[in-house]
């Protein structure tokens, strides 16, 4: 009998990805809806060969030494890994694999989503409804802002920020982008017109972010960004809590100084009931649900779990970070 890889699944995981690590591993599979504490996720790793993650997992130095020197791979279920000390996992030789593309357009419908509700005053107008206050057709009432004309700003320009433009195009909106990285002919081809950060901020009637949360990105929009935004400003965030201040957010929101804000994604996660910020009506807060499309998660498993088995069969990661 071929020997069985111990790896350890840190979350119930759509059987697309979870029934082919079941076939071929050993597995232990946590089996809570809420994810394992740091302490027992460090005791449960002990002597495993493949963990299969997601982003709610703290993976750094100390829980690599607890799995010990059998560790050979981390797969995470998410394409933002920044849960994952990944210099310290390759310092060690351990793979990383993450899951990129397969969630880019269930990413940007959420961000188009997002986008329309707080322009059009969506939730706003539900709670109109179910708060009793509804009466009439009103000429005046619950006037949000267009799309079509309007600017859409850009933070960081790669797969999910062009599928996001894609989508605005769509509602003709004008695009403008701030990605250091992307050629400019790409960029013209998309339709964006690429321009600093400070210009993206002055000149975005929608601003939305899709930058990975790093440590040169963390509180990239703070105070003074912000500042630079129009007073009519829409901030939309579906990448990682933490690249907002989310002090400064509230700070901005509620003294006018931008126009509202909606989030998937909020620093810390989930966000405390008694943050400030959920008591802005024009703030809408999900509940990091960007990837959460049945097809999405199916192919999401599926493709952390090929990442796995590649690193315990000791091959290259067929999405290596
Ligand atoms: C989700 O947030 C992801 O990084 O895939």
């Amino acid at each position: 009998m071929t020997r069985r890889a111990k790896v350890f699944v840190s979350r119930i995981i759509p059987e697309a990805g979870l029934g082919r690590v079941r076939a071929a591993c050993d597995v232990d599979v946590w089996q809570d809806a809420l994810p394992p504490p740091y302490d027992v996720l460090k005791s449960r790793v002990f002597g495993v060969e493949g963990i299969l993650s997601t982003l709610n997992d703290q993976i750094d130095d100390e829980l690599m030494d607890a799995a010990g020197d059998s560790l050979k791979v981390i797969s995470q279920m998410s394409v933002g890994v920044d849960n994952i000390d990944v210099v310290a996992a390759h310092r060690r030789g351990i793979k990383v694999g993450n899951t990129p593309g397969v969630l880019t357009d269930a990413t940007a419908d959420i961000a188009m989503a997002l986008l329309l509700a707080a322009a059009r005053r969506i939730v706003e107008g539900v709670e109109y409804i179910q708060s009793g206050h509804w009466r009439t057709w009103e000429p005046m009432g619950l006037l949000g802002g267009d799309l079509s004309g309007a600017t859409l700003g850009l933070i960081g320009l790669g797969r999910i920020g062009r599928a996001v433009a894609r989508r605005a195009r769509g509602f003709e909106m004008r695009l403008v982008a701030h990605s250091p990285s992307c050629p400019a002919e790409e960029a013209a081809a998309l339709g964006v017109t690429l321009v600093s950060l400070e210009q993206v901020l002055r000149e975005a009637d929608y601003l939305s972010i899709h930058v990975p949360l790093k440590p040169d990105t963390r509180h990239m929009i703070d105070r003074d960004r912000l500042a630079l935004m129009k007073k009519s400003a829409i901030l939309i965030n579906t990448a990682r809590g933490a690249i907002v201040d989310q002090m400064a957010l509230y700070d901005a929101v509620k003294n006018r100084d931008i126009g509202g804000a909606a989030l998937d994604v909020t620093d810390p996660e989930p966000i405390p009931l008694n943050d400030p910020l959920l008591t802005l009506p024009n703030v809408i807060v999900v509940p990091h649900i960007g990837s959460a499309s049945h097809r999405t998660r199916d192919k999401m498993a599926a493709m952390a779990a090929e990442n796995l088995l590649a690193g315990l069969a000791g091959h290259s990661l067929p999405n290596e970070v």
